[in-house]
Parts: C-alpha cells; structure tokens; sequence
C-alpha cells in the first residue's frame, strides 16, 4: 500500500539507519586521515591535536567495521537485496550502463530499459563499496594490530593498499552524494523516511514498481491516482 497516497515503502528505517552510520564513519575516516595523506591538512593536527585525530580515525574505524554487523542482524531484509541485486547483473544493467553517461548530460536516450530495484549503477557502487570495505578492514587491522607480530618490512606494504582503497572509495562516495544531492533528490526521501515518491519510483525503478504491482504489494488504482492519471 503506499504511504499518504503518494509514496512507495522502500527501504526499512534499520537499513536507512546503517547507511547514514556507514557513510558518515567513512567520511571521518577520510577526513580524521587526510593529515596522513598530504602536508596541506598538517592543519589539522594542529586544530585537533595529533592524538584525538588519531583516536577518532579508530573510533571510527570500529563504527566502519561492526555496521554491516549490525545491519545483517537488524536490517537483514535490505542487506540481503543489496547482495541479491549485485550477484543479479544482467544486460539490462549494461544497457542502462551504456546510456547513463547521456542522461547525466540531460539529454534524455532512447531505449532506457526499466530498471529493477537497484540500477546498474547502484549495483557497481554496491560492488565496489563492499570490495573497498574488505579491503579496508583488512588493511586497517593489520596497520592496527599487526605491529609486534608483522615485521615492519611487511607491514609497510599495507600502507599504499589502504591508502589507494581509501582514495577510490571517497571518489566513488562524492559521484555518489552527487547523484544522490544534485541529479536525483528525490532518492533522498527514501535515506529520510524509507519512501519515495511513486512518480519517481516508476521513472527510475519502473521495473521494481511492476514486482509491486503483481505481487499485490501496491494497487494498480493507487498507482494510477498516485501518477495523476
Ligand atoms: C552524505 C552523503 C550521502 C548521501 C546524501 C547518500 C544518499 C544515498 C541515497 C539517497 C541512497 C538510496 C538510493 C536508492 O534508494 O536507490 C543511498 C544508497 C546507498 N549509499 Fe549513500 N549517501 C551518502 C553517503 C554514502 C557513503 C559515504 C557511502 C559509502 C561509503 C554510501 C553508500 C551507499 C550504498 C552502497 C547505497 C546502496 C546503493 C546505491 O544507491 O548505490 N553512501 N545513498
């Protein structure tokens, strides 16, 4: 049934809760680490003190860590669709691929097909997010523990690895915001209170609403009247 009339349930407020916890240690550990990357945020260190920065980049670390830990167990059922909707890429994803380029010029390409609950740009971001987080956390741990165990020689190797893992998963993260702030806003209802719009639903995920629709999660006739038609 939809909500108020209008807008489609679609992400459960655990799941809405986990994201907001994964995306915002991810972006503290970026900034309380930026001192470590170049000289330019020296500044910070300066501001915060070197201690609490360090200190705060593993606090942060550990909420990085446990929340998709968390997330399986409160939020199984959206965890579950990500990891379902990632190993389900398919042509319409690569077809959808190939013509978003032209949609993010404004120009509106023929031949879109309907997308399911995660585009094909969703399922990449998903992809890549979970790669860097394993990728991450190993790293990250090792750096943490591994000093009196690890040879520093081998430790040293870890640096670069979390380091460029970090680096392609902030520059995925802001294409991310981007798409989410500037091109597609009303996305962001859905990460506020779990719903969207039915008109947005049915332009950008035409082929979830369809799944709604047969499975009887949401009536035709409220679909129409919710579309204006
Ligand atoms: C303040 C910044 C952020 C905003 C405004 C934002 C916004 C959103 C929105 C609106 C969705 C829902 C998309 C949908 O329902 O189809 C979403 C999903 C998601 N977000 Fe974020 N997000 C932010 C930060 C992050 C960060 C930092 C990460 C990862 C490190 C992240 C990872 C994800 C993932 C993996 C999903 C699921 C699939 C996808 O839409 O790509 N988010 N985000």
């Amino acid at each position: 049934m939809l909500v108020n009339d209008k807008y489609v349930p679609r992400h459960k407020m655990n799941f809405v809760l986990c994201h907001w916890l994964n995306g915002i240690s991810f972006l503290m550990l970026f900034i309380t680490a930026l001192p470590l990357f170049t000289d330019q945020f020296q500044f910070l260190y300066t501001m915060f003190g070197t201690a609490t920065l360090q200190n705060a980049h593993r606090f942060f670390a550990v909420v990085f860590i446990v929340t998709p830990i968390i997330g399986l167990l409160i939020a199984r059922e959206g965890y579950a669709k990500m990891f379902n909707e990632v190993f389900s890429f398919g042509m319409d994803d690569i077809k959808f691929l190939i013509r978003f380029p032209m949609e993010l010029l404004g120009m509106h390409p023929e031949g879109v097909p309907k997308q399911g609950f995660y585009n094909g740009g969703e399922k990449m971001n998903i992809a890549l997010q979970m790669g860097i987080w394993c990728v991450m956390v190993a790293s990250g741990l090792i750096l943490w523990m591994g000093s009196g165990y690890l040879d520093n020689s081998v430790r040293a190797w870890f640096i670069p690895i979390h380091s460029i893992a970090a680096a392609i998963g902030f520059a995925a993260a802001l294409a991310h915001i981007y798409l989410a702030v500037v091109m597609y806003p009303p996305s962001l209802h859905g990460m506020k209170d779990g719903t969207i719009t039915a008109k947005y639903a049915k332009s950008h995920h035409g082929k979830w609403v369809d799944e709604l629709v047969d499975d009887g999660e949401i009536s035709q006739g409220e679909l129409k009247k919710a579309l204006g038609k």
